[in-house]
Protein backbone atom coordinates (compact mmCIF):
# COMPACT_ATOMS: atom_id res chain seq x y z
CA UNK A 1 0.00 0.00 0.00
CA UNK A 2 1.44 3.46 -1.02
CA UNK A 3 0.41 6.27 1.60
CA UNK A 4 2.62 9.48 1.33
CA UNK A 5 0.68 11.49 3.85
CA UNK A 6 0.08 8.77 6.93
CA UNK A 7 2.15 6.31 8.35
CA UNK A 8 0.81 2.88 8.66
CA UNK A 9 2.21 0.69 11.61
CA UNK A 10 0.47 -2.55 12.82
CA UNK A 11 1.41 -3.52 16.15
CA UNK A 12 -0.23 -6.89 17.58
CA UNK A 13 -2.96 -6.49 15.30
CA UNK A 14 -3.57 -3.08 16.01
CA UNK A 15 -2.77 -0.93 12.94
CA UNK A 16 -1.49 2.81 14.13
CA UNK A 17 -2.40 5.14 11.75
CA UNK A 18 -0.86 8.38 11.90
CA UNK A 19 -1.47 11.47 9.98
CA UNK A 20 2.14 12.67 8.68
CA UNK A 21 2.11 16.45 7.68
CA UNK A 22 3.10 18.12 10.80
CA UNK A 23 4.51 21.72 9.21
CA UNK A 24 0.86 22.18 8.26
CA UNK A 25 -0.78 20.69 11.10
CA UNK A 26 -2.12 16.96 9.59
CA UNK A 27 -4.60 19.45 7.60
CA UNK A 28 -6.88 16.95 5.46
CA UNK A 29 -5.94 18.10 1.59
CA UNK A 30 -6.98 15.90 -0.72
CA UNK A 31 -3.84 13.55 -1.31
CA UNK A 32 -4.37 12.37 3.01
CA UNK A 33 -8.36 11.93 2.03
CA UNK A 34 -7.11 9.95 -0.53
CA UNK A 35 -4.81 7.79 1.76
CA UNK A 36 -7.10 7.72 4.60
CA UNK A 37 -9.48 5.69 2.29
CA UNK A 38 -7.07 3.33 1.12
CA UNK A 39 -6.06 2.82 4.71
CA UNK A 40 -9.39 2.04 5.75
CA UNK A 41 -10.00 -0.46 2.80
CA UNK A 42 -6.63 -2.15 3.90
CA UNK A 43 -7.91 -2.49 7.74
CA UNK A 44 -11.08 -4.14 6.41
CA UNK A 45 -9.55 -6.41 3.78
CA UNK A 46 -6.81 -7.34 6.35
CA UNK A 47 -7.62 -10.43 8.85
CA UNK A 48 -4.48 -9.91 10.57
CA UNK A 49 -5.46 -6.47 12.06
CA UNK A 50 -8.18 -6.89 14.34
CA UNK A 51 -8.38 -2.56 15.10
CA UNK A 52 -7.03 0.76 14.51
CA UNK A 53 -5.78 4.00 16.61
CA UNK A 54 -5.78 7.19 14.82
CA UNK A 55 -3.15 9.61 15.63
CA UNK A 56 -1.40 13.12 14.21
CA UNK A 57 2.67 13.34 14.29
CA UNK A 58 4.40 16.12 16.13
CA UNK A 59 3.71 17.33 19.25
CA UNK A 60 0.54 19.98 18.03
CA UNK A 61 -2.39 18.89 16.17
CA UNK A 62 -4.38 15.81 15.50
CA UNK A 63 -5.77 17.18 12.55
CA UNK A 64 -6.02 20.92 12.41
CA UNK A 65 -9.23 20.26 9.58
CA UNK A 66 -9.87 20.62 5.77
CA UNK A 67 -6.64 21.84 3.81
CA UNK A 68 -7.55 25.60 3.54
CA UNK A 69 -5.23 26.60 0.63
CA UNK A 70 -6.87 23.92 -1.34
CA UNK A 71 -10.32 26.00 -0.65
CA UNK A 72 -9.34 29.04 -3.05
CA UNK A 73 -11.45 28.56 -6.21
CA UNK A 74 -13.37 25.84 -4.87
CA UNK A 75 -17.10 25.92 -6.57
CA UNK A 76 -20.68 24.65 -5.70
CA UNK A 77 -20.41 20.74 -7.35
CA UNK A 78 -16.80 20.44 -6.69
CA UNK A 79 -16.82 21.74 -3.05
CA UNK A 80 -19.98 18.73 -2.96
CA UNK A 81 -17.78 15.88 -4.28
CA UNK A 82 -14.99 16.80 -1.80
CA UNK A 83 -17.35 16.35 1.33
CA UNK A 84 -19.23 13.64 -0.27
CA UNK A 85 -15.57 12.21 -0.89
CA UNK A 86 -14.50 12.23 3.00
CA UNK A 87 -17.66 11.64 4.82
CA UNK A 88 -17.90 8.48 2.58
CA UNK A 89 -14.54 7.16 4.00
CA UNK A 90 -15.40 8.81 7.68
CA UNK A 91 -18.70 7.05 7.74
CA UNK A 92 -16.83 3.44 6.63
CA UNK A 93 -14.63 4.17 9.78
CA UNK A 94 -17.89 4.53 11.34
CA UNK A 95 -19.48 1.73 10.28
CA UNK A 96 -16.41 -0.69 10.71
CA UNK A 97 -17.11 -3.73 12.54
CA UNK A 98 -13.18 -3.34 13.49
CA UNK A 99 -12.66 -0.94 16.41
CA UNK A 100 -11.64 2.70 15.55
CA UNK A 101 -9.95 4.77 18.15
CA UNK A 102 -8.84 8.62 17.77
CA UNK A 103 -5.76 9.23 20.01
CA UNK A 104 -6.44 13.16 19.86
CA UNK A 105 -2.95 15.07 20.77
CA UNK A 106 -3.06 18.54 19.94
CA UNK A 107 -5.40 20.37 17.92
CA UNK A 108 -8.45 18.71 16.42
CA UNK A 109 -10.70 21.41 14.68
CA UNK A 110 -13.09 21.14 11.63
CA UNK A 111 -12.66 17.92 9.54
CA UNK A 112 -10.30 16.96 12.33
CA UNK A 113 -12.73 17.20 14.92
CA UNK A 114 -15.14 15.52 12.37
CA UNK A 115 -12.92 12.76 11.39
CA UNK A 116 -12.35 11.86 15.65
CA UNK A 117 -16.22 11.76 16.10
CA UNK A 118 -16.47 9.32 13.17
CA UNK A 119 -14.29 6.92 15.62
CA UNK A 120 -16.42 4.52 17.66
CA UNK A 121 -14.45 6.53 20.50
CA UNK A 122 -11.96 9.50 21.62
CA UNK A 123 -9.10 9.73 24.30
CA UNK A 124 -7.10 12.89 24.33
CA UNK A 125 -3.86 14.14 25.84
CA UNK A 126 -4.15 17.07 28.28
CA UNK A 127 -2.72 19.68 25.28
CA UNK A 128 -5.90 18.31 22.77
CA UNK A 129 -8.11 21.13 21.35
CA UNK A 130 -11.38 20.72 19.45
CA UNK A 131 -13.53 23.16 17.75
CA UNK A 132 -15.21 23.29 15.11
CA UNK A 133 -14.39 26.49 13.38
CA UNK A 134 -16.17 26.63 9.88
CA UNK A 135 -18.24 29.77 10.32
CA UNK A 136 -15.11 32.23 11.13
CA UNK A 137 -14.20 30.85 6.67
CA UNK A 138 -18.22 31.54 5.79
CA UNK A 139 -18.98 27.81 5.53
CA UNK A 140 -20.55 25.17 7.51
CA UNK A 141 -19.32 21.76 8.60
CA UNK A 142 -18.76 19.14 5.71
CA UNK A 143 -17.37 16.23 6.54
CA UNK A 144 -20.52 15.19 9.04
CA UNK A 145 -20.26 18.04 12.23
CA UNK A 146 -23.40 19.24 12.62
CA UNK A 147 -24.21 15.52 12.49
CA UNK A 148 -22.12 14.06 14.76
CA UNK A 149 -21.35 16.26 17.24
CA UNK A 150 -25.79 17.00 18.45
CA UNK A 151 -25.83 13.17 18.58
CA UNK A 152 -22.39 12.84 20.80
CA UNK A 153 -23.13 15.67 23.02
CA UNK A 154 -26.62 17.00 22.74
CA UNK A 155 -28.11 20.08 20.82
CA UNK A 156 -27.45 23.00 22.59
CA UNK A 157 -23.99 22.32 23.15
CA UNK A 158 -23.37 21.20 19.39
CA UNK A 159 -24.89 24.69 18.65
CA UNK A 160 -22.94 27.03 20.32
CA UNK A 161 -19.73 24.93 19.32
CA UNK A 162 -20.70 25.27 15.55
CA UNK A 163 -21.80 28.72 15.79
CA UNK A 164 -19.58 30.70 18.05
CA UNK A 165 -16.55 28.75 15.99
CA UNK A 166 -15.07 28.65 19.86
CA UNK A 167 -12.15 25.88 20.31
CA UNK A 168 -12.77 23.89 23.87
CA UNK A 169 -9.77 22.23 25.70
CA UNK A 170 -9.79 18.54 26.57
CA UNK A 171 -11.46 18.84 30.03
CA UNK A 172 -13.86 20.57 28.55
CA UNK A 173 -14.43 17.85 25.83
CA UNK A 174 -13.99 15.38 28.71
CA UNK A 175 -17.03 17.00 30.72
CA UNK A 176 -19.56 17.32 27.56
CA UNK A 177 -18.86 13.72 26.66
CA UNK A 178 -16.88 14.46 23.03
CA UNK A 179 -14.00 12.50 24.69
CA UNK A 180 -13.69 9.61 27.20
CA UNK A 181 -10.10 9.81 28.22
CA UNK A 182 -7.41 12.64 29.20
CA UNK A 183 -4.15 12.04 29.83
CA UNK A 184 -0.21 13.43 29.81
CA UNK A 185 0.56 14.32 26.29
CA UNK A 186 3.19 11.26 26.20
CA UNK A 187 1.05 8.35 27.69
CA UNK A 188 -2.08 9.00 25.64
CA UNK A 189 -0.54 6.16 22.66
CA UNK A 190 0.32 4.07 25.05
CA UNK A 191 -2.76 4.02 26.87
CA UNK A 192 -4.78 4.02 23.51
CA UNK A 193 -2.92 0.63 22.85
CA UNK A 194 -3.82 -0.59 26.48
CA UNK A 195 -7.45 -0.26 25.89
CA UNK A 196 -7.49 -1.09 22.29
CA UNK A 197 -5.44 -4.45 23.48
CA UNK A 198 -8.52 -4.83 25.87
CA UNK A 199 -10.92 -4.53 23.19
CA UNK A 200 -9.04 -7.31 20.72
CA UNK A 201 -8.85 -9.88 23.03
CA UNK A 202 -12.29 -10.02 23.51
CA UNK A 203 -14.38 -12.47 20.80
CA UNK A 204 -14.00 -10.15 17.81
CA UNK A 205 -17.49 -10.87 16.33
CA UNK A 206 -19.11 -10.34 19.57
CA UNK A 207 -16.88 -6.70 19.51
CA UNK A 208 -18.37 -6.66 16.27
CA UNK A 209 -22.13 -7.35 16.42
CA UNK A 210 -21.51 -4.14 19.38
CA UNK A 211 -20.04 -1.79 16.71
CA UNK A 212 -22.61 -2.59 14.46
CA UNK A 213 -25.70 -2.84 16.49
CA UNK A 214 -24.89 0.79 18.22
CA UNK A 215 -25.35 2.03 14.72
CA UNK A 216 -28.16 0.64 14.14
CA UNK A 217 -30.26 1.45 16.75
CA UNK A 218 -29.51 5.27 15.77
CA UNK A 219 -32.32 5.00 13.09
CA UNK A 220 -34.85 2.87 14.61
CA UNK A 221 -37.36 2.88 17.17
CA UNK A 222 -36.67 1.43 20.79
CA UNK A 223 -38.68 -1.82 19.89
CA UNK A 224 -37.10 -2.06 16.17
CA UNK A 225 -33.70 -1.57 18.37
CA UNK A 226 -34.45 -3.96 20.77
CA UNK A 227 -35.55 -6.29 18.62
CA UNK A 228 -32.42 -6.16 16.22
CA UNK A 229 -30.39 -6.55 19.30
CA UNK A 230 -32.26 -10.16 20.41
CA UNK A 231 -31.66 -11.00 16.17
CA UNK A 232 -27.95 -10.35 16.72
CA UNK A 233 -27.55 -12.03 20.35
CA UNK A 234 -29.44 -15.72 18.78
CA UNK A 235 -26.99 -15.36 15.71
CA UNK A 236 -23.82 -14.93 17.94
CA UNK A 237 -24.69 -17.84 19.97
CA UNK A 238 -24.01 -19.65 16.41
CA UNK A 239 -20.02 -19.23 16.90
CA UNK A 240 -17.29 -21.45 17.74
CA UNK A 241 -16.81 -18.20 20.10
CA UNK A 242 -19.76 -18.11 21.96
CA UNK A 243 -18.82 -21.93 22.93
CA UNK A 244 -15.36 -21.70 23.55
CA UNK A 245 -16.87 -18.18 25.87
CA UNK A 246 -18.99 -20.21 28.43
CA UNK A 247 -16.67 -23.30 28.43
CA UNK A 248 -13.53 -21.42 29.73
CA UNK A 249 -15.62 -19.38 32.59
CA UNK A 250 -16.94 -22.73 33.97
CA UNK A 251 -13.45 -24.39 33.07
CA UNK A 252 -11.95 -21.32 34.99
CA UNK A 253 -9.18 -20.70 32.12
CA UNK A 254 -9.30 -17.55 29.72
CA UNK A 255 -11.04 -17.85 26.55
CA UNK A 256 -9.13 -18.14 23.05
CA UNK A 257 -11.53 -16.99 20.88
CA UNK A 258 -11.18 -17.47 16.60
CA UNK A 259 -13.71 -15.20 15.25
CA UNK A 260 -15.83 -17.99 14.44
N1 LIG B 1 -5.27 24.15 6.39
C1 LIG B 1 -4.10 24.48 5.79
N2 LIG B 1 -3.00 24.82 6.49
C2 LIG B 1 -3.10 24.82 7.83
C3 LIG B 1 -4.28 24.49 8.50
C4 LIG B 1 -5.40 24.14 7.72
N3 LIG B 1 -6.57 23.77 8.26
N4 LIG B 1 -4.07 24.60 9.84
C5 LIG B 1 -2.79 24.99 9.98
N5 LIG B 1 -2.21 25.12 8.78
C6 LIG B 1 -0.82 25.49 8.49
C7 LIG B 1 -0.57 26.99 8.68
O1 LIG B 1 -0.99 27.71 7.54
C8 LIG B 1 0.92 27.02 8.90
O2 LIG B 1 1.55 26.87 7.66
P1 LIG B 1 2.84 27.80 7.26
O3 LIG B 1 3.88 27.48 8.33
O4 LIG B 1 3.23 27.33 5.91
O5 LIG B 1 2.36 29.20 7.36
C9 LIG B 1 1.16 25.75 9.70
O6 LIG B 1 0.06 24.90 9.43
C10 LIG B 1 1.24 25.97 11.20
O7 LIG B 1 0.06 26.64 11.61
P2 LIG B 1 0.06 28.02 12.41
O8 LIG B 1 -1.24 28.73 12.12
O9 LIG B 1 1.32 28.79 12.16
O10 LIG B 1 0.07 27.48 13.92
P3 LIG B 1 -0.49 28.22 15.23
O11 LIG B 1 -0.03 27.41 16.37
O12 LIG B 1 -0.17 29.67 15.19
O13 LIG B 1 -2.10 28.11 15.10
C11 LIG B 1 -4.18 26.95 14.70
C12 LIG B 1 -2.70 26.84 15.15
C13 LIG B 1 -4.72 25.53 14.62
C14 LIG B 1 -4.98 27.76 15.70
C15 LIG B 1 -4.24 27.61 13.30
O14 LIG B 1 -3.30 26.98 12.43
C16 LIG B 1 -5.59 27.53 12.64
O15 LIG B 1 -6.51 28.27 13.02
N6 LIG B 1 -5.75 26.63 11.64
C17 LIG B 1 -6.98 26.51 10.90
C18 LIG B 1 -8.00 25.71 11.67
C19 LIG B 1 -9.31 25.63 10.91
O16 LIG B 1 -9.97 26.62 10.64
N7 LIG B 1 -9.69 24.40 10.56
C20 LIG B 1 -10.93 24.13 9.90
C21 LIG B 1 -10.77 24.14 8.44
S1 LIG B 1 -12.35 23.85 7.63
Amino acid sequence: MELSTLLFDVRDGIAVITFNRPDKLNALNRQVIDDLGKAVDHVRQTPEIKAAILTGAGPKAFVAGADISEFQNLHGLAARRLSAKGTGIFRSIEKSTKPYVAAVNGFALGGGCELAMACHFRLASENAKFGQPEVKLGIPPGYGGTVRLVRLVGKGRAIELLTTGAMIDAQEAYRIGLVNRVYPADQLLPEAEKIVRTIVANAPLAVGACLEMANIQEGLQIDDALAVESSFFGVLFETEDAVEGAKAFLEKRPPKFVGK
